[in-house]
């Protein structure tokens, strides 16, 4: 791992100041997890830096920018129905540049595609090339080739890369890149590379300055951020680096994802109960599924026992804390059995959310060539069952919260009847009147009534 400065690309600037006019515009849009809306907002900092504008429509756009996931087929199929439907654009401006970055651009067979079929693409990049962009865009407009390399592994952190947020009171922070766990579905290890984490200091130097621009909420991103500070000069786990953040004075609550079980701790759970103020009584502990003989085939490295345990530990600390969890419907030779004890599980943990995903198969992972003999429709009947048994759980927990006056982040205006809409810390979303002048301030609501897992409620 190698840790290097950010360095702004004058002869890319100058290239593209000479090829426009006027300032161009860049639209980017990203797919998937958080961790790549944060790389989103990188891609838009470097961008600015060298002279775009952003912009929000595809229409209004000299650059194109997708930023992708590769996790499931699903996603990877809606990047390729959006960059479809850009060909038509393409014809209209022939200036247009198209590009393609993130998770699915790191794979080899995606670049291969994009080449055989999809002429109009013309740059594309991994998942740790955002600082080299203004160097592509200046290749592609000198030599009005496409600039199409094969992805390569990159193991260096780029500190000091330009931003520009897309919230002026959330904010995302990761604090490490890449995974090592190889859990056999998963394709993350292979796009993303080695896990590296990033210094405390370059942690704590931006976390300062996010809490002195004031925003109020700052989510620290990972892909098993329990397992931080591996191979750092002086060690320091995860619960030692939120505890050091924690000491930073202001008014700011710090939220996480992603906890692996395996990893996460009870001295994590300790520093969380400790700084109530400051840490939000949420867990995003992803289960994935209830049957100890389906996690050993997912590489899980727990048991349900092991997990359970880490619930009720964290329960008798924080009594109020909620979790939320991933569940994989379908993973291949995932009985009724199987199934039926995750039921149990998360009837037993009660879980206030479930983000719950029908297995996809990732070409290039261990469990894409298991034995799979369930066909798709048994999985979603699964899934169907599993969603009611969900509706069920949040109903109840929800409906328990009625009555209590919580402290909530006032975040936009929800769906209905222009009604505000706000997070509470244990990660519950509320809507209630209110002035669009709160939006990023914390007030007070009386929670009056619940519909699934959605509150409602009055300002006090
Ligand atoms: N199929 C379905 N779901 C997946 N996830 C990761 N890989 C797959 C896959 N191949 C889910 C896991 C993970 C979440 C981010 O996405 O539940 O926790
Ligand atoms: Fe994928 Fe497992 Fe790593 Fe999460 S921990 S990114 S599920 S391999």
């Amino acid at each position: 791992m190698n840790t290097i400065e950010y360095k702004r690309s004058s002869t890319a600037a100058e290239v593209i100041a000479a090829a426009y006019e006027t300032p161009p515009m860049a639209y980017v849009r990203s797919f998937g997890c958080q961790q790549n809306a944060n790389e989103g907002e990188r891609i838009k900092g470097v961008l600015t830096d060298v002279g775009y504008g952003v912009c929000n429509s595809p229409e209004e756009a000299d650059l194109i920018l997708f930023n992708t996931c590769a996790v499931r087929e699903h996603a990877e199929q809606r990047v390729f129905g959006n960059i479809g439907a850009l060909k038509k654009l393409k014809e209209q401006n022939k200036g247009l540049i198209i590009g393609l970055c993130g998770c699915m651009a790191q794979q080899p067979h995606i670049v291969e595609k994009l080449r055989q079929s999809y002429s109009f693409v013309d740059i594309v990049f991994g998942v740790n090339g955002i600082d080299t962009l203004p160097e592509l865009i200046a290749r592609k407009l000198q030599s009005r080739r496409r600039v199409l390399d094969t992805p390569v592994e990159r193991l260096d952190i780029v500190e000091e890369m330009p931003i520009r947020r897309d919230s002026s009171f959330r904010a995302w922070l990761p604090i490490m890149y890449g995974c090592d766990n190889f859990c056999t579905y998963c394709i993350v290890p292979y796009v993303r590379g080695r896990e590296r984490s990033r210094t405390p200091e370059a942690i704590l130097a931006e976390f300062r300055q996010l809490v002195q621009e004031g925003y109020k909420e700052i989510t620290l991103l990972g892909q098993n951020v329990n397992s931080y500070g591996k191979g750092l000069p002086v060690p320091m786990d995860f619960a030692d680096l939120l505890q050091m953040l924690c000491q930073v004075p202001g008014d700011y609550h710090i939220r996480f994802m992603t906890s692996h079980p395996k990893d996460a701790s009870h001295k994590l759970i300790d520093v969380m109960a400790a700084n109530p103020d400051h840490i939000c009584n949420h867990l995003h502990l992803p289960v994935q599924c209830g049957s100890d003989r389906v996690l050993k085939e997912m590489n899980r490295h727990y048991t349900v026992e092991h997990y359970l345990e880490l619930i009720d530990y964290a329960r008798a600390k924080m009594p109020d804390i909620t979790f939320s969890s991933d569940i994989i419907v379908g993973f291949p030779g995932e009985t009724e059995e199987d199934f039926e004890m995750t039921l149990d599980l998360i009837r037993k943990v009660k879980y206030m959310q479930l983000f719950t995903f029908i297995y996809s198969k990732r070409t290039g992972t261990k469990a894409a060539v298991m034995p799979d003999p369930y066909t798709h429709k048994d999985k979603t009947e699964r899934m169907a069952r599993l969603l009611a048994a969900q509706d069920e759980i949040a109903s109840e927990q929800v409906a328990a919260l009625v009555g209590q006056t919580r402290t909530v982040l006032v975040e936009g205006f929800g769906r209905g009847d222009g009604l505000l809409n706000g997070r509470l810390r244990n990660n519950l979303v509320v809507e209630f009147a209110g002035d669009a002048a709160l939006i990023g301030t914390e007030v007070q609501v009386e929670l009056t009534g619940s519909r699934m897992a959605m509150l409602s409620g009055h300002m006090v």
